[in-house]
């Protein structure tokens, strides 16, 4: 007999997670795709108060509905659609990694397959075994993009419940234009296809969002988080956007009183900061352009990205590299394919940081 009594599938695993190193030791951490800039001190008084108020009645459940949010959520949402969000089509949980975990709870199951296309975030293939879906992965392109004659050749040949598209894709950071999107939505069939927007407000002008495609393709739950951009990632806020009966499906499968009234309160607060909290997307786009203009003048192969990180290489042995940068104080990841390491945008000073540490790393490995 086995102790503690695991489920079979589950033995010997090591848990998910990217090292957190301290801040002491390691300064500059690049590693998790997190936002650099904290909130004004408006924001965090606005944040203070509005817990403060939550706070006076945690005797009680929160609303289960969290309607005050979802509504907040739709407004914010609709700057993005022509044709608008309501409501009744938003579902929020605790960080997007529970949206979708809650997509695959109620979508996938024994008998039921979840697709993605690798290299893609290493986190799908858990919520598909933890909702006990088989797990079906296609390949992108050397490029990153979808060839999507294969991907829809793939969808069709294994039929699957849910396919999860990432766009900007993590870890390369590529996006999905919009009639790809649509192609998949149709060749799914009865399945849903999740467009996984965590990066969404990173990308380049005239790329649209998939919220944009909802009026047409009632199969299609396009998934946002406050982690990124929006530069919350420590209140763990992540929401969909979706046909209302996609949104009462969900609903079977969350606990009950899921989202705290202490995360319903800081989330309310940061969305009337929008504007302040979203202000630094444009310098992070701009040192995300510079970073991969000054890696490719270096020789370095870097992946187009419309994402808050780029992914550069390759290296005949990355582990060395990303050792040897974190011994210069730097953290990035080491993740994608082989040969490749993922950095995330950060302050002008951080990049400037990183970009001497590669310097120097590089120059010693000569
Ligand atoms: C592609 C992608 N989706 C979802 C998430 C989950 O983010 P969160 O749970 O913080 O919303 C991440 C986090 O890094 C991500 O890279």
């Amino acid at each position: 007999m086995v102790f503690p009594p695991i489920r079979e599938d589950l033995r010997g695993l090591t848990p998910y997670g990217a090292p957190q190193l301290p801040l002491d030791r390691v300064p500059v951490q690049l590693n998790v795709n997190e936002n650099p800039y904290g909130p004004s001190p408006e924001c965090v008084a606005d944040i203070a108060r509005s817990v403060a108020g939550a706070a006076a009645s945690l005797n009680r459940y929160p609303d289960r509905e969290f309607t005050e949010l979802r509504t907040a959520l739709a407004a914010y949402l609709s700057r993005d659609t022509a044709a608008g969000v309501g409501s009744e089509q938003v579902w929020a949980a605790n960080g997007s990694n529970e949206v979708m975990l809650q997509i695959l709870q109620a979508f996938g199951g024994p008998g039921r397959v979840a697709l993605s296309f690798a290299p893609t975030y290493s986190m799908y293939p858990e919520y598909a075994r933890d909702a006990m879906t088989e797990w079906v992965v296609g390949h992108r392109a050397e490029d990153f993009s979808l060839d999507l004659d294969r991907a829809r050749a793939l969808v069709e040949e294994r039929r699957p419940s849910v396919v999860l598209l990432p766009s900007p894709n993590n870890p390369t950071g590529t996006t999905l234009p919009p009639a790809a999107v649509s192609l998949l939505c149709e060749a799914a069939g009865d399945g849903l296809v999740v467009v996984d927007e965590a990066y969404g407000e990173f990308r380049r002008g005239g790329t649209p969002s998939a919220l944009e495609l909802l009026p047409r393709h009632r199969n299609l739950v396009v998934t946002r988080t406050m982690s990124k951009a929006f530069a919350l990632a420590g209140a763990r806020l992540g929401y969909l956007a979706a046909d209302p009966a996609i949104c009462d499906a969900i609903r079977v499968v969350r606990l009950p009183y899921h989202l705290s009234a202490v995360t319903q309160a800081t989330a309310l607060a940061a969305l009337r900061h929008a504007p302040e909290l979203l202000s630094r997307v444009d310098d992070l786009r701009a040192e995300r352009d510079a970073t991969v203009a000054w890696l490719r003048e270096k020789g370095f192969t870097v992946a187009d990205t419309d994402a808050n990180f780029a992914l550069f290489g390759r290296f005949p042995d990355r582990h060395a590299v990303w050792q040897a940068l974190v011994g210069r104080g730097v953290l990035i990841r080491e993740v994608g394919p082989e040969g490749w390491l993922r950095v995330s945008i950060g302050t002008a000073a951080e990049m400037a940081a990183f970009r001497q540490a590669l310097d120097d790393v590089m120059e010693e490995a000569a």
